[in-house]
């Protein structure tokens, strides 16, 4: 029996993929490969050792997961495949709720089909909305969130609560990701954006291989230590161990459980920017600039849960996160091209 990696091509799924490899599970990857380089697989498969089959399929196209379905024994989903860039989610919302909304529905309608009802679901820090303080907890109210990306987001939990309320059967995790950076520290998987990158972390990395000349510091003036946005960074490869300490929880009850994946620490952008330079050896240039609109100041995870039930515990730092960054995009400088 596998399990099915959806978005397994991405950042967070290329790495999961290893991890789950290197724990024994058997995997197929489904991806339309809209954000990512089909490359990013074959190095899952150099770094493992490990063949699986992977399938250039949207989640949207119903006969096409069938196909899948049919072809090969699955027995639970890790269900990364979506789009996730918040600015570009305002221009273009239909295609956000369609992608992500519509495309959720589709693989629960498929997996009820045949009769596969164990799924863990990508979801975002985002759902905690702008108004509850950090540390975050699971139990905390959701909503309140200001963008398209960001209630696709909520209304899949929502969607799946429902559908594990109508079935006893399914078993379902919601794992609410802080922000993850980082890259597998081989140096040969790693974040490979489109275009200009939104997050910090890659807008770093392009400057500091001289890509993009400055870093914009996004607000100066936040309630915080040094007045720049703070944050709760985690290693992908921590994030990843997190998904299968999750499969665990899949196979022991039915219901649906919310965990937090965050290492309950927040680091500005400036601490960022220093511990960057320290893992480089290079001073980052920087301005520090307006605020982004819709950012907050805090958001930082209370990871408590995970821990005590899953027995899951971020352990690499930001000088990990950034060295392994560094690494990833020096070794990298044209992402899966070189
Ligand atoms: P990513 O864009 O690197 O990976 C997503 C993958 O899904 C890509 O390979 C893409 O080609 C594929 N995909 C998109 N739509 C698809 C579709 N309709 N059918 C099949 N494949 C499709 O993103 P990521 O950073 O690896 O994020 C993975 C998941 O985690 C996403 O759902 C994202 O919203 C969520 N998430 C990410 C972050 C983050 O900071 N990276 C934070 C919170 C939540
Ligand atoms: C953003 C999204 C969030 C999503 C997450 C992962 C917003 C408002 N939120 O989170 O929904 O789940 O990405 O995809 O977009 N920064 C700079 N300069 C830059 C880029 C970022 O100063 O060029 C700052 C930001 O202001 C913030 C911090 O760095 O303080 C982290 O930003 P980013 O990596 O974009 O993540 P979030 O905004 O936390």
């Amino acid at each position: 029996m596998a399990v099915l990696v959806t978005g397994g091509g991405g950042f967070i799924g290329s790495h999961t993929c290893v991890e789950l490899l290197q724990n024994g599970f058997d995997i197929v990857v489904v991806d339309n490969f809209s954000n990512c380089n089909p490359k990013s697989l074959e190095r899952v498969k150099e770094l493992t050792g490990k063949d699986f089959p992977v399938y250039p399929c949207d989640i949207r196209d119903l006969d096409g997961l069938c196909k899948v379905f049919d072809n090969e024994k699955i027995d639970s989903v890790i269900h990364f495949a979506g789009l996730k860039a918040v600015g570009e989610s305002t221009q273009i919302p239909m295609e956000y709720y369609d992608n992500n909304v519509v495309g959720t529905l589709n693989l629960c309608r498929v997996m009820a089909k045949y009769g596969c009802k164990k799924i863990v679901f990508s979801s975002s820090a985002t759902v905690y909305g702008y108004d509850n303080p950090s540390p975050l907890v699971e139990t905390m109210k959701t909503g309140g969130v200001t963008n398209p990306y960001g209630r696709t987001k909520l209304m899949i939990e929502e969607i799946l609560k429902d559908i594990a309320a109508s079935d006893d059967e399914w078993s379902i995790v919601l794992l609410r990701y802080f922000n993850p950076i980082g890259a597998h520290e081989s140096g040969r998987i790693g974040e490979n954006p489109n275009g200009i990158p939104n997050n910090l972390m890659p807008y770093i990395t392009q400057v500091a291989v001289g890509k993009r000349e400055f870093l914009s510091v996004f607000g100066g003036d936040y309630d915080t230590p040094d007045g720049t946005g703070v944050r709760d960074y985690i290693h992908v490869v921590d994030l990843a161990d997190g998904h299968i300490k999750a499969l665990d929880v899949l196979n022991k009850k039915t219901g649906v459980a919310i965990y937090n994946l965050g290492t309950g620490n927040g680091y500005s952008v400036l601490d960022i920017v220093k511990a960057f330079e320290k893992a480089s050896g290079n001073p980052l240039p920087y301005k520090i600039v307006d605020r982004r609109p819709g950012d907050i100041d805090v958001c930082y995870s209370n990871p408590e849960k995970a821990f005590k039930e899953l027995g899951w515990k971020a352990k690499r730092g930001i000088e990990d996160m950034c060295a392994d960054s560094w690494r990833w995009q020096s070794m990298n400088p044209n992402g899966y091209d070189d």
